[in-house]
């Protein structure tokens, strides 16, 4: 178990894991998924699920893996539940379908890099036309993949926590100073109230579902990436107080992320907030006009830092994305670690090439399948993301509370979380955790899960 590395100290492991946290999924799709939910509405049931669910389930992940220091699969074995293995295998695929799609909007990102470094502001409007060019945006994918690769194959802590240390806040500071800049925009009070003045007509299951999938995906949770981390983490770490960190961190980031970009949508569409909804596009198509209402001088140099800064966001979650199969497979195949690295980065690679042509290069991946009762085609990325993030990660999620509740045992997650934590026994916060577990995710995990796998794939809708 030695050579399986460990993060260096507590900070490490929490900058790795809100490392792993933030990305992505905070500033890419965050924002667009509020646009699309109608703002503040989507907001509020976002926060509730990152806080009162979604947190007890980070903190009995990390408490699993610290217990076992094992891969997700592994770990569920090694506490004696052989049958539960499968959960853990659930994990792992979806952190493999993660990363294949993720891959290539990291690649977009990197790709924007290039093209505001040279000035190319109008990018923003020919977004659809960057996307479908499937040779450039696979290579700068594949070059993602490589350095991702590149890092998890040196180890935890050399590579994964090296990486995390400086990038992270220099990325806040740049958010934070383009709020400032964005709240000064004509209309920037319009953007505002659609992100903050809720309208709970907006309110549907569906949109519900989407903040539920949004707030897994966001923390990275439901799939075992903090089991795999945890099994880094010393006995004497607070488990808790690191849980509220990452989620206090990831929750922020996005949040400040919303502020930053809803103001421009409303700067760039004289207040009327249309567009808002178009989805995956939304910080692509925005930011550029933005960066160039800074002048060609700044323009360049704070749009090209922020896609530079955005492309690390992501390379360290796709880092805790590519480690969690490569846990299992050094842990359960005895491969070697390098070579598993590679083997798995290739694979994944080749697994997001659907995704890579289904953004218009190809018209059968870019309409790859028609939900029941739904109007349009879903595109294969599309359809890869509501299977993984919205469906996979929530029920991941509940299935591990299960697992925590009724088979491992709150005592036992109890003395595991106690460990660095001497006032825990009889704390409300224990309370609280055990409540979660046992009774409140199982309950409404299971029950979204359900009603919006019926309402997104079937067209079912309950009420
Ligand atoms: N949380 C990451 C993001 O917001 C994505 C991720 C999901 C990473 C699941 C690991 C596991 O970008």
């Amino acid at each position: 178990m030695s050579n399986r590395g460990s993060f260096s100290n507590k900070l490490g492991f929490i900058l790795a894991a809100a490392g792993s946290a933030v990305g992505l999924g905070n500033i890419w799709s965050f924002p667009f998924e509020v646009g699309a939910g109608g703002g503040a509405a989507f907001l509020l049931v976002y926060l509730f699920f990152c806080f009162i669910l979604c947190f007890p389930v980070m903190v009995t992940e990390i408490a699993i893996g610290r217990k076992t220091q094992l891969n997700p699969a592994g770990a569920y074995e090694a506490l004696g539940f052989k049958k539960w293995r499968i959960l853990g295998l659930l994990g792992i695929i979806s952190g493999v379908v993660i990363l294949s799609f993720y891959n290539v909007v990291a690649g977009w990102a990197f790709g924007y890099f290039i093209e505001l470094l040279s000035g190319h502001f109008e990018i923003g409007s020919q977004f659809s036309t960057f996307i479908k060019d499937v040779f450039k945006v696979g290579l700068y994918a594949m070059v993602f993949m490589f350095v991702t690769a590149f890092i998890v194959s040196k180890g935890v802590s050399g590579g994964i926590e090296r990486a995390s240390k400086i990038l992270m806040p220099t990325l806040i500071t740049m958010i934070l100073g383009l709020v400032f800049y964005s709240l000064t925009l004509d209309h920037a009070f319009e953007g505002i109230k659609f992100y903050l003045v809720p309208d709970f007509s907006e309110l549907t299951l569906s949109v519900m579902g989407n903040a539920m999938g949004q707030a897994f995906f966001s923390l990275s949770l439901g799939m075992g990436a903090l089991i795999t981390y945890g099994s880094y983490v010393g006995k004497n770490d607070n488990i808790v107080t690191s849980a509220a960190f990452i989620t206090l961190a990831d929750v922020g980031i996005a949040f400040i992320a919303g502020l930053m970009m809803f103001p421009m949508v409303a700067y760039l569409t004289d207040g009327t907030m249309e567009g808002a909804g178009q989805g995956a596009g939304l910080i692509f198509t925005v930011l550029p006009g933005a960066f160039e209402s800074l002048g060609p001088l700044l323009g360049v140099l704070i749009g090209s830092l922020f896609f530079l800064l955005l492309s690390f966001a992501a390379l360290t979650s796709t880092v805790s994305l590519l480690e969690v199969p490569v846990a299992y497979i050094v842990d359960e195949k005895k491969i070697k670690r390098n070579r598993a690295v590679w083997i798995m980065a290739t694979i994944i690679f080749v697994l997001g090439i659907p995704s890579l042509l289904s953004n218009g290069y190809s018209g059968f991946f870019s309409s790859f399948i028609t939900y029941v009762g739904a109007e349009n085609a879903t595109s294969f990325m599309d359809f890869a993301q509501n299977v993984a993030n919205d469906t996979f990660l929530p029920l991941g999620g509940c299935l591990i509370s299960i697992f925590a509740a009724y088979a491992w045992k709150t005592k036992n997650l109890n003395e595991e979380i106690a460990l660095g934590y001497p006032n825990y026994m009889g704390s409300f916060i224990q309370k609280y955790l055990n409540f979660a577990v046992t009774i409140l995710c199982p309950l409404v995990l299971g029950t979204m899960f359900l009603l919006t796998l019926l309402q997104t794939f079937f067209g079912v809708t309950l009420f």
